[in-house]
């Protein structure tokens, strides 16, 4: 591990999440935005113009991960991003690990170009799997399984892959708990969610870059909390 750093109710650790999560002990939620595992090709001359795709590629966003990283005996529930086509093994495995779970989505209305003779990709589930006791809560008309969001242009934070501030907060607002951890962390958009929420926030980034947006974008979530 080579950097920590204490921001407010974050601590946000830069190195490796199967390294240190283990270390961490028991936080009420994980909420975590893996690699997905999909077939990334296609997407002809759009592709160039978006970049987000080639990003994807290189940083290794398209390679799947190492499902051992969701532990039951560390929190009291789960929140897993994945892409559709890894639901036939995630739900099995998180199924075989929490007596409950529901199956919900992000919903965007500025999807990607149409490609590889596919539906468009204007849904990304995630899976919200708890414990006795680790139920979600929230207002009748916050309790819906979608959420429509824009996703972010990679330009805004120099991630291909950021999750939208109205996407966490709903996810957030959901939770029983008041710790939470974010193994794949990115910029820290669950992070920003969390301090928002007045939640207490750990999140573990590998990439230095990322793991340097994080902090600034939690510092402004602190700063905003504060006033
Ligand atoms: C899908 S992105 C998360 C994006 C994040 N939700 C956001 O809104 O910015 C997954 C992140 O996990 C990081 N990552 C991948 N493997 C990791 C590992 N073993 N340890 C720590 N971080 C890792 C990647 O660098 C990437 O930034």
């Amino acid at each position: 591990m080579s950097r920590i750093e204490q921001i407010g109710a974050a601590t946000l650790y830069l190195g490796d999440a199967y390294e240190i999560r283990p270390t961490l002990g028991f936080f009420d939620e994980d909420v975590m935005d893996p690699q997905y595992k999909f077939d990334n090709s296609g997407g002809g001359a759009f592709r160039k113009a978006r970049g987000a795709s080639d990003q994807i590629v290189t940083e290794g966003l398209d390679q799947g991960f190492d499902h051992s990283i969701i532990n039951p005996l560390q929190c009291g529930g789960v929140v897993v991003f994945c892409h559709n086509d890894q639901l036939h093994e995630l739900l099995p495995f998180i199924a075989g690990l929490f007596p409950r779970y529901v199956v919900n989505f992000w919903a965007k209305p500025n999807p990607a170009p149409h490609r590889n003779k596919h539906y468009l990709a204007d849904t990304e589930p995630y899976i919200h799997a708890w414990k006795e006791g680790c139920h979600p809560v929230g207002s009748h008309h916050d309790m819906h399984r979608w959420i429509e969001a824009a996703s972010m242009p990679s330009k805004v934070h120099g991630h291909p892959t950021v999750k939208p501030d109205a996407v966490m907060s709903k996810i957030i607002r959901n939770l029983s708990g008041t710790s939470i951890c974010d193994p794949f962390m990115g910029t820290g958009s669950t992070g920003v969610a969390a301090i928002g929420a007045g939640k207490r926030f750990v999140g573990i980034e590998r990439n230095p870059a990322h793991f340097d947006t994080a902090c600034r974008r939690i510092e402004g979530a602190v700063t905003r909390a504060a006033t």
